[in-house]
């Protein structure tokens, strides 16, 4: 379902979120895997679902309830102030130790690559979190296609720099520009995303458009925006937040219920559209595919 190979969804075939929920139920009453034989027209659709009873969250609430620095520090300023920013042309840059490095245009390396959809749990460091239907591919498919070398050991993801079409990069609110990092073998795992859309729709602006991360089992912020950079490094990169706070936001960054963030508990957390608080769940409900990364470390140590 909701798979396009362009990035670009025409507008008759977007479809509204009450019947994107139906389809929704209708799926859930029969096995992806199934559904992939049996159904040719679904093409090559696959899907990782999160558990039958989470609804994704409203696209209203992910459209209008944003973390995104450059466009405003409020939740609604970036779908307020980010409606008119650019994203084409729109150029990569894979950059550092790999065998093609380049300024590669967007269109390009969408060219080629399944787009696919990807019902993930989001959870931010604040202590609010969603669940997103994004689409995207896994960042992986486009790791081999460079081909980074041996001493590649770390990917560092750069957001845009460009005052004159974000905002806040005038003033000093963050160290611009906006940077994370992934350790090799996170950023290999089938469930890292490169997001293009959500809803079946191209990805709006204040989500990150034209290109964003999501890694579903760390907090929202390691999940860079507007990325015009992938850079392999021997050494572990800088990461915003880190720098900005390095006693209350660390490296890995992964969903941690029994690690509290020195200000306040991680243990819970409030899905938005929900009034009860709900239980925070180890690497964000990913463990069964994500622990085995960090086995023999010291998640207190390395949060
Ligand atoms: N990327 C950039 N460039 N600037 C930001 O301020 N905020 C991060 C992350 N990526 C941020 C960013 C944080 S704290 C979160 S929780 C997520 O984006 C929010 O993503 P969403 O607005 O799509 O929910």
């Amino acid at each position: 379902m909701l798979i396009r190979r362009a990035p670009e969804v025409p507008s008759s075939e977007i479809t509204p979120e009450s019947l994107y929920l139906d389809r929704r139920s209708f799926m859930a009453a029969a096995s992806f895997a199934a559904l992939d034989l049996a159904a040719p027209s679904l093409g090559r659709a696959r899907a990782r679902r999160v558990r039958d009873d989470e609804k994704p969250t409203s696209y209203a609430s992910i459209t209008h309830y944003n973390n995104y620095y450059e466009f405003g520090t409020g939740k609604e300023d970036p779908s307020e102030n980010a409606g008119g920013f650019k994203t084409r042309p729109w150029k990569v840059e894979i950059a550092g130790e790999v065998a093609k490095p380049g300024h590669y245009d967007l269109d390009d390396i969408l060219k080629g690559q399944t787009i696919e959809e990807r019902v993930y749990r989001h959870r931010c460091v604040e202590g609010w979190s969603m669940v997103i239907p994004w689409s995207g591919f896994p960042l992986r498919n486009l790791i081999t296609r460079v081909q980074p070398t041996s001493r590649a050991r770390f990917v560092e993801f750069t957001t845009l720099y460009d005052p004159a079409r974000m905002p806040e990069q005038r003033g000093g609110v963050l160290p611009w520009p906006y940077v994370e990092g992934l350790r090799m073998d996170e950023a290999l795992h089938p469930l890292t995303l490169l997001v293009t859309g959500l809803y079946g729709r191209p990805l709006p602006n204040q989500n990150g458009a034209p290109l964003r991360i999501h890694v579903p089992w760390k907090y929202g912020f390691k999940s860079g925006k507007a990325l015009v950079r992938i850079r392999f490094t021997a050494d572990q990169p800088a990461n915003t937040w880190n720098v900005v706070a390095p006693n209350e936001y660390g490296f890995y960054a992964n969903v941690n219920p029994t690690v509290d963030h020195p200000r306040w508990s991680q243990s819970r957390e409030r899905r938005i559209g929900e009034f009860l608080r709900r239980p925070t769940l180890m690497f964000n409900g990913y463990a069964d595919q994500v622990a085995s990364l960090y086995a023999g470390m010291d998640l207190r140590r390395n949060f």
